[in-house]
């Protein structure tokens, strides 16, 4: 007896080839992009403990692995720099011959194809930790915004100048992507795009990438500038104003846990639409895996395709290269 409407639904599910087919979200190399620790020092690739498979890398290590990256089809690199001394208002950060500047030179020279993205921030470079200027405020010591604006215009108008193909302010502080376009226009950068870390939340999933970057805050926390978990209409005017100063691409970050704010972005807003993969979700999966309680490679695909069925179009993720080559292998 043939009931209707027929609901055979794992027709679509019987023959691998149909299943291919039928796929609604697929992943591509060409989406991601590769955060990478610059250093000083020379011939050093050091592990970061807490993110197996990824390293810091000195100046002269840095081409190969950036050169197989690019190999294997990923366009753009994301980078952080590790600088030689921190003080209060991190000035290597835009020092022209900064560890990040230098590396943006190597990158152009030895890999011009690949695109170099800079991390626009002050807390890997001042000694407090935090991702701006501290004042003496009514009650104790607070983020100095506006102060913190000039610092992080002049750090991006360096990495301009350096040959950097994009620049992505993290800081949270109110107003950093109009400070950062006007800089970059008055220097003649009007058509370098901006990649706003537009909805950052304050997530302990950073905890493994402040071990890495050596930025955890000496006191408090970045709760003051960066967003409450709890807050998913906050992202909306997070993102709105990011927009209205000038962002060309907008960012959900960390990405796992707030997959409904990246659904809800990317049904508002006609931008294009990153998501971080963040450190801590990297860990978990590298730690699961590496006891053997998961199988990292299959939970890697799912928990990246999520991210990119909720609605991501770029993803930054760790997983970048080994996903890349997982890719390259089953196609
Ligand atoms: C700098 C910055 C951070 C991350 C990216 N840019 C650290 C932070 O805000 O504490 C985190 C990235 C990650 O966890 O992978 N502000």
């Amino acid at each position: 007896m043939q009931s209707f409407p027929d609901l055979r639904l794992r027709r679509l599910r019987e023959q691998p080839s149909v299943r291919t087919l039928t796929r609604e979200t697929r992943l591509s190399a060409s989406q991601f992009i590769y955060p990478m620790f610059v250093t000083h020092g020379s011939g050093l690739r050091e592990p970061i403990e807490p993110m197996p498979g990824c390293y810091h890398f000195s100046l002269d290590r840095l081409t190969e692995e950036v050169g197989e990256a690019y190999e294997l089809g990923i366009p753009g690199v994301l980078l952080f720099g590790l600088p030689a001394e921190k003080d209060p208002f991190g000035l290597e950060g835009y020092d022209p011959e900064g560890i990040i500047q230098e590396a943006v030179r190597t990158i152009k020279r030895e890999v011009p194809g690949m695109m170099v993205i800079c991390d626009v921030c002050m807390c890997e470079y001042t000694d407090h930790g935090h991702c701006g200027v501290i004042e003496n405020g009514r009650n104790g010591p607070i983020i100095d915004n506006d102060a913190t604006l000039e610092l992080l215009a002049r750090t991006a108008v360096t990495q301009a100048q350096a040959g950097a193909d994009m620049v992505a302010p993290s800081a949270m502080m109110d107003g950093q992507v109009r400070a950062i376009r006007e800089a970059l226009n008055e220097e003649g950068y009007d058509d370098l795009p901006i990649m706003g870390y537009a909805a950052k939340y304050a997530s302990a999933f950073y905890g493994p990438f402040r071990v890495a970057a050596d930025s955890t805050p000496q006191f408090g926390d970045r709760r003051s500038y960066q967003m409450d978990p709890a807050n998913a209409r906050m992202a909306m005017r997070e993102i709105e104003s990011d927009i209205a100063e000038g962002a060309d691409i907008v960012m959900v970050k960390p990405a796992l846990a707030y997959l409904d704010v990246i659904r809800r972005a990317s049904e508002r807003f006609d931008h294009p639409l990153a998501a971080y993969n963040v450190s801590g979700e990297y860990s978990m999966v590298k730690a699961a895996g590496g006891h053997g309680w998961l199988d990292e490679k299959m939970v890697t695909m799912e928990l990246l395709t999520a991210i990119s069925r909720a609605g991501a179009d770029i993803i930054l993720s760790y997983h970048a290269k080994e996903v890349a080559q997982w890719l390259r292998n089953s196609g």
